[in-house]
């Protein structure tokens, strides 16, 4: 009755999770939440104003598709603050990075080829290649290698089909960043196959624990790749759903048109108020909640090691931590219902990201205040102890 590629498509497990908290929540039980994959901050003051603003002077129209000027303008300026030279018409603003997936796979995949894309990775990747008729290609990669490929690993899988990869820095659900050499080697090795590179950036600027990205943008490494970002993360606008594309100049009319015909423009009102998201008033809201990422992150970091987990990789970047759960003796989908079911800790299941080693993992997202993580850290150590596995 439906498309054979809906077959295909696996259910988000942390909304299954979500929907099993809320149920608990329902019936009188503190939850606590460490799979939200969204910052719990609202959206900062002056970003909200000039939302309101553009609501009561009536930008309620449709705009170009590829988004207003001035905002273009403004995400060429971000880059330029950074050293980094993007003309304007290489910026097409979208609706999320979800709806730049989806233009980028719709520019660049054809029925039959295939995308390189990491296990574990962005579950949702692989659904915009299906989408466009093309085969996701896990390359797995592991604690030995940061959790990011090698130039290797994608020749490897490279295959007659392969176009192109898709890759995150950092990285979704192991806070995993790419390093500046390992990423000049990708580009350069991508390039000898004429292949593409997808390079998802939105957890860009959210950098944990004394690391910062040891260039500013992968367009700092190669002006030719196709870079993904958003409003939604680091600039706290989740549901306003914004975002953006960096596409080479020869692609940027492909783009546009697609642009037109799927989605005829982003959202009015948030494209006026993402305006005000690179003012320094709002850039200082941004990076004191960077701040608070930086102490979580230590607090879970360490708390969870000191019950005995591993963490192989700590993140390096975003709100993740992904962590090894196998001293328990349970398989990780298994942890997290339990988890969940006894002792009203929700965090998300590796099978969400991939297969490989799947049951062995688990991610935390601090999106949540330190007083719930500690709340979360004790029934941690209650479940250990119930379940023999302290
Ligand atoms: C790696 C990654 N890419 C893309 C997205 C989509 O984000 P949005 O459509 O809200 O910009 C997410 C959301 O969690 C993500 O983690």
């Amino acid at each position: 009755m439906f498309a054979k590629r809906v077959n295909e498509i696996q259910p988000f497990r942390v909304m299954e999770v979500l929907a099993r908290a809320a149920e608990l929540e329902a019936a009188g039980h503190r939850v606590v939440h460490f799979e939200v994959g969204e910052p719990d901050f609202a959206t900062a003051a002056p970003i909200v104003e000039a939302g309101r603003r553009a609501l009561a002077e009536g930008h309620t129209k449709y705009t170009p598709a590829t988004g207003i000027m001035p905002l273009r303008e403004a995400i060429a300026g971000y880059y330029e603050a950074a050293g980094v030279a993007v003309a304007t018409q290489r910026i097409i603003v979208t609706s999320g990075a979800s709806g730049g997936l989806t233009l980028l796979a719709a520019l660049l995949l054809d029925p039959g080829d295939e995308l390189l894309i990491t296990d574990p990775g962005y579950p949702c990747n692989e659904v915009f290649a299906r989408l466009a008729g093309a085969l996701p290609r896990p390359v797995v990669v592991g604690p030995n290698d940061q959790f990011q490929p090698q130039e290797s690993d994608l020749l490897a899988a490279w295959g007659p089909h392969t176009r192109g990869a898709l890759l995150a820095s950092p990285a979704n659900p192991t806070g995993a960043m790419l390093s500046r050499q390992r990423l000049h080697a990708i580009c350069r090795a991508l390039q000898q196959r004429g292949g593409f590179l997808i390079l998802d950036e939105i957890y860009q600027g959210i950098y944990l624990q004394q690391h910062t990205a040891e260039y500013p943008t992968g367009l700092a490494v190669a002006d030719d790749i196709y870079v993904l970002n958003s409003f939604s993360k680091y600039f706290g606008m989740t549901g306003w759903r914004l975002g953006w594309v960096v596409v080479p100049e020869a692609a940027a009319d492909a783009v546009t048109r697609l642009a037109q015909n799927l989605f005829i423009s982003p959202s009015t009102p948030a494209q006026y108020a993402a305006l005000q998201a690179f003012s320094a008033e709002a850039q200082a809201i941004h990076q004191q909640r960077v701040d608070a990422f930086n102490q979580r992150a230590g607090l879970l970091v360490q708390g969870l090691q000191q019950l005995g987990f591993r963490i192989p990789v700590p993140p390096q970047g975003a709100f993740y931590v992904y962590v090894d759960i196998s001293h328990t003796g349970l398989d990780s989908g298994e942890f997290c219902r339990r988890l969940l079911d006894e002792f009203y800790v929700a965090v998300t299941p590796g099978a969400d990201f991939g297969s490989h080693d799947a049951g062995r993992y688990v991610r935390f997202a601090f999106t949540t205040d330190e007083a719930s993580m500690r709340l979360g850290l004790a029934r941690l150590q209650q479940a250990l102890s119930a379940w023999g596995a302290a």
